[in-house]
C-alpha cells in the first residue's frame, strides 16, 4: 500500500435525513466513522439541489452541517464537515442560482459541483457564462456515468476547455459501475481531463466513503503524484476556498513534469 497524504472528499451524501444519503444520525456516524479509518480528513456534505426527487434548502445543509460537525466532534471522530451541494442542471438551473437558492462547495462562492441528467449532455452555456463573469468554477460530477458523455466523449474534453473541472466517483475506478464506465473512466484519467476523485457516497454499506482502492488504481495509471492530486491536493484546495481552475491546473502539471517523480513507498 503507498502512503498517502489526507483524502479531502468534495462529493458525499452524509448529512443525516436530507436527501438519498445517510438516513439517520446513526448512518452518518458509520459513514464518518468508514471515511476516516480509510483516510480521510475533510469532507464537503453535497446533498442534492433542484433534482426531480429532492432539493434541500440552503439554510436546511447549513444546519444541518454544523450539527453534524457538533455530533462528530461528540462522537471523537476527527473529520471536518463542510457544507455544499450538488446541483442537478436543468432549465432553472441559472434562475435558481440567480435567485440564491443553491450552495456553492464550503459556501466558498469559488465552485459549484453539478450534475448533468443521467442520460444527456444538458447544453448550460448561460450558467456557465454567468459563472464565468463571477469567476466561479463549475466542478462536473461523475461525467463518467453519463449515458450522453460515454456516448459522445469528445464533449467531455469541450467542457473542459470552456473551464469546467471533472470529479470521477472513485468506484468507477475499480469497476463498481460496471466495465463501459470503468474503461470510459480510465480514458478520461489518460487524457488529462480528470481534477478531483471523490467518493458520492450515499450510505455505510451501500456506495460508502472509501477512496483507498481508487488512490491505488490511480497510482497504477497515473502516478502517485497524479493520485494525491486527484484524491488529495485539490479536494483541499477546494474545501479551504482556494483557487483552483482548469488553467491553474494545467500550469501545475507542467512544472511537475520536469521534476523527478516521488517513489511508492
Ligand atoms: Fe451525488
Amino acid at each position: 500500500m503507498r502512503e498517502s497524504e489526507p483524502f479531502v472528499d468534495i462529493h458525499c451524501h452524509l448529512l443525516p435525513n436530507v436527501d438519498d444519503g445517510a438516513a439517520s444520525w446513526a448512518e452518518t456516524l458509520a459513514m464518518a466513522r468508514l471515511a476516516v479509518a480509510d483516510g480521510f480528513s475533510t469532507v464537503v456534505a453535497t446533498p442534492h439541489q433542484l433534482t426531480n426527487f429532492v432539493h434541500v434548502p440552503i439554510e436546511t445543509i447549513r444546519v444541518r452541517a454544523a450539527e453534524t460537525t457538533r455530533f462528530l466532534a461528540d462522537q471523537n471522530v476527527p473529520l471536518v464537515v463542510r457544507a455544499g451541494a450538488e446541483v442537478h442542471l436543468g432549465a432553472n438551473t441559472l434562475s435558481c442560482w440567480q435567485a440564491g437558492y443553491l450552495l456553492s462547495l464550503g459556501e466558498h462562492e469559488r465552485h459549484l459541483l453539478v450534475e448533468l441528467p443521467f442520460e444527456s449532455h444538458f447544453p448550460f452555456d448561460d450558467l456557465l457564462g454567468v459563472l464565468r463573469e463571477r469567476q466561479i468554477v463549475p466542478i462536473m460530477a461523475h461525467p463518467e456515468r453519463n449515458r450522453a458523455l460515454l456516448a459522445e466523449p469528445r464533449h467531455v474534453a469541450d467542457l473542459v476547455s470552456q473551464g469546467v473541472l471533472m470529479q470521477l466517483t472513485a468506484g468507477s475506478l475499480t469497476g463498481s459501475f460496471g466495465p463501459d464506465v470503468q474503461a470510459f473512466a480510465e480514458q478520461l484519467l489518460a487524457d488529462g481531463l480528470v481534477h478531483f476523485v471523490s467518493t458520492d457516497a450515499h450510505g455505510p454499506r451501500v456506495r460508502p466513503p472509501l477512496m483507498r482502492a481508487a488512490f491505488e488504481r490511480v497510482c497504477e495509471l497515473a502516478g502517485w503524484r497524479t493520485a494525491t492530486d486527484l484524491c488529495c491536493r485539490h479536494g483541499t484546495h477546494v474545501a479551504d476556498g482556494g483557487q483552483i481552475t482548469v488553467d491553474s491546473v494545467r500550469k501545475r502539471r507542467r512544472v511537475f513534469a520536469w521534476w523527478p517523480r516521488r517513489k511508492a513507498a
